[in-house]
């Protein structure tokens, strides 16, 4: 007898018990599962290992889904053996003495089918479910609806902004293969938030671990790029029976890099021969004792608040950034608005008729009332306007209808947009860094009270940042000269 032969019909009379009692329905459903949790893994190492799906829900599937099912099945198997071992041996059927195993016994041609079909099946499976897998984890739907709720706030904001086409993974992640491995243990730690529903409300910002803006916005974005000065008019209404309108006129210094230096808002901050650091010690980044500007000929000077009353412990214990673009544009895709600029805004772009009597009043009211949630919001938004116009206004409510119809329905936009009750997201929850009227934005830092040793201050001049053309007017010299018809009169 050849010696391989024997080795092989030993391996096959050891095994023989195995395969007969493995033809069992549960160890079968754990052969299902070893390959398919192994197939699919199998199949998402290549991804994974190049880093390209940059997203960190696949390494939960791939780091702790896909083995538990593969290890699952792996103990479904003895499980089945040992309940039919322990069924046989009640019955007091034979399961050690058993037919000689070889090709002709049914046993193992139908475990050898059962596996070669399944096999088959899972390959198909894995190859076709891990694909698309791949693919919509790749996705804004699934980074924004996946957690619906916990998400709803930024995903929403989010579509409505410059970015909606830019991926969350374009910003939060970006490329490479160590933010991806950071950037995959935050999503573990985020899965078992959301499933121990233990997660902050609404979500913290800043975002403590965002990726510096020089591999994420400089993808896209020139930092360099001279933009100059920027001309914005901005309409406001008053909250009187006309809606009357009033405009500010901006002159914004926005500059850029220069072959002379740095030159405006951009040129100040962005110039690489420079550096912008600065101390927070409020965990927001909203109050900042203490900037340190390295200035592009080398001379360092320090700007110490001197409002803010802080020991040198908690200097050193505060938050030490270096300024990027996120320190101003802190909310490039998910900006919320306040009720006033949102009405505004909407009147100004023609989705809410300034002909109905004091739709800017009666909205920004209906805005800033507290809701327990969007069903209630939209409910009572709509009867109580509708209710104000038909007692006050009788001949507004028939005449104008289709305009209030259309009024209501973009208030209820603006509060779904901007509001979210059970993320505890409330207007003004995420102050906008960019200018200083609705939150301390510049003046975190150009309020005229942090000065360098020798006596001088941040600088906070009017005419630093923008000439100021016209303020609340309403009928501005300056859009006059200009021949500027507005945008909608
Ligand atoms: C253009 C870049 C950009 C894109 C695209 C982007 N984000 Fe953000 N996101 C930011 C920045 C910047 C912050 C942090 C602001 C800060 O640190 O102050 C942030 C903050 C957040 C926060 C923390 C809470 C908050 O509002 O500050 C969440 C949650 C979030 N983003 C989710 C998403 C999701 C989901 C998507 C895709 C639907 C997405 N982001 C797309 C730039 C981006
Ligand atoms: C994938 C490319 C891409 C990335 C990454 C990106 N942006 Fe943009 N950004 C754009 C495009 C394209 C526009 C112009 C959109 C438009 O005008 O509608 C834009 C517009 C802007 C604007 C002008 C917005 C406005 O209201 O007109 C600002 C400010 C901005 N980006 C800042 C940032 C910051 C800060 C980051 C990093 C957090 C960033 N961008 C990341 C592509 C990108
Ligand atoms: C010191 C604060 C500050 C920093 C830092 C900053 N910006 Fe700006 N940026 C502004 C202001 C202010 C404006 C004008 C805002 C407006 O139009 O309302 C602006 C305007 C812009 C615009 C629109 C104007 C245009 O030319 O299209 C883009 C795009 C932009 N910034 C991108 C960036 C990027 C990218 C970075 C980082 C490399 C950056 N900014 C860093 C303050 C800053
Ligand atoms: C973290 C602190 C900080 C913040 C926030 C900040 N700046 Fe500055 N900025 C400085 C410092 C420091 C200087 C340099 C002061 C100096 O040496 O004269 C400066 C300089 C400037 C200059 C040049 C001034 C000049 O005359 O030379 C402009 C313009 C400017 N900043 C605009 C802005 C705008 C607009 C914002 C808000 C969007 C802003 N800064 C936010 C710290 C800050
Ligand atoms: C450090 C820079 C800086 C300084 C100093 C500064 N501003 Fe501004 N201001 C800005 C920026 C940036 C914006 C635009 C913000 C935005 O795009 O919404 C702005 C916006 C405004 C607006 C328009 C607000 C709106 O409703 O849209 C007014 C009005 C204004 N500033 C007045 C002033 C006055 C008055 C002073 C002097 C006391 C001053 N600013 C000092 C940076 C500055």
């Amino acid at each position: 007898m050849e010696p391989a032969k024997s080795l092989f019909t030993q391996i096959l009379d050891r095994l023989r018990p195995v395969i007969y009692l493995a033809s069992n329905p549960l160890s079968l459903v754990g052969v299902v599962l070893t390959t398919l949790g192994g197939g699919l893994w199998l199949f998402l190492l290549p991804t994974l290992w190049r880093g390209s799906a940059e997203n960190p829900y696949l390494g939960i599937l791939s780091f702790m889904i896909l083995p538990g099912v593969f290890i699952f099945g792996l103990i479904l198997i003895p499980i089945g053996i040992f309940i039919k071992r322990a069924g046989l041996k009640k019955r007091g059927l034979p399961w050690t003495d058993l037919p000689p195993l070889s090709l002709d016994s049914p046993e193992l041609r139908k475990l050898l089918a059962f596996v070669a079909a399944t096999t088959v099946a899972n390959v198909i499976i894995a190859s076709q479910w891990g694909y698309s897998a791949v693919n919509y984890m790749d996705s804004d739907q699934f980074c924004g609806l996946t957690c619906h709720k916990v998400m709803a706030p930024e995903y929403t904001a989010y579509q409505n902004s410059p970015h909606s086409h830019v991926g969350c993974a374009g910003c939060h992640i970006g490329a490479g293969a160590s933010w991806f491995v950071k950037a995959k243990l935050s999503g573990v730690r985020q899965v078992f938030a959301v499933a121990l529903n233990d997660y902050p409300r609404p979500i913290a910002s800043p975002v403590s671990n965002l990726r510096p803006a020089r591999e994420t916005c400089e993808q896209c974005h020139w930092p360099q790029r001279f933009s100059g000065d920027i001309f914005s008019v901005r309409p406001s209404y008053a909250p009187d029976e006309q809606n009357t309108a009033a405009y500010t006129v901006l002159l914004l210094k926005v500059g850029g890099v220069t072959w002379r230096g740095g030159v405006g808002i951009h040129g100040a901050h962005l110039d690489p021969k420079a550096k912008m650091e600065y101390t927070s010690t409020d965990g927001k980044r909203q109050v900042i004792p203490q900037v340190t500007y390295t200035a592009p000929d080398g001379k360092v000077t320090v700007f110490t608040a001197n409002d803010v009353k802080v020991t040198p412990e908690q200097l050193a214990a505060g938050e030490h950034r270096t300024m990027d673009c996120m320190d101003c544009h802190n909310r490039p895709a998910h900006t919320f608005q306040l009720p006033e600029r949102a009405v505004d805004q909407a009147i100004s772009q023609g989705r809410i008729s300034p002909k109905l009597p004091f739709i800017k009043r009666e909205a920004v009211e209906v805005l800033k009332r507290d809701y327990p949630s969007h069903d209630a919001a939209v409910r009572e938004i709509a009867t109580s306007m509708d209710s104000f116009y038909s007692s006050k206004y009788p001949q507004v409510h028939e005449t104008g209808s289709a305009d209030l119809k259309n009024a209501i329905e973009s208030v209820k936009a603006i509060y779904l947009q901007n509001v979210f009750p059970e993320m505890r997201v409330n207007w003004g929850n995420y102050p906008n860094n960019v200018g200083h009227m609705d939150s301390p934005g510049c003046f975190r830092c150009h309020d005229g009270s942090h000065v360098s040793p020798d006596g001088r201050a941040i600088p906070n001049d009017c005419a630093t940042c923008h000439d100021v053309l016209a303020m609340e007017e309403k009928d501005p010299k300056i859009l006059s000269d200009l021949g500027y018809k507005g945008l909608l009169q």
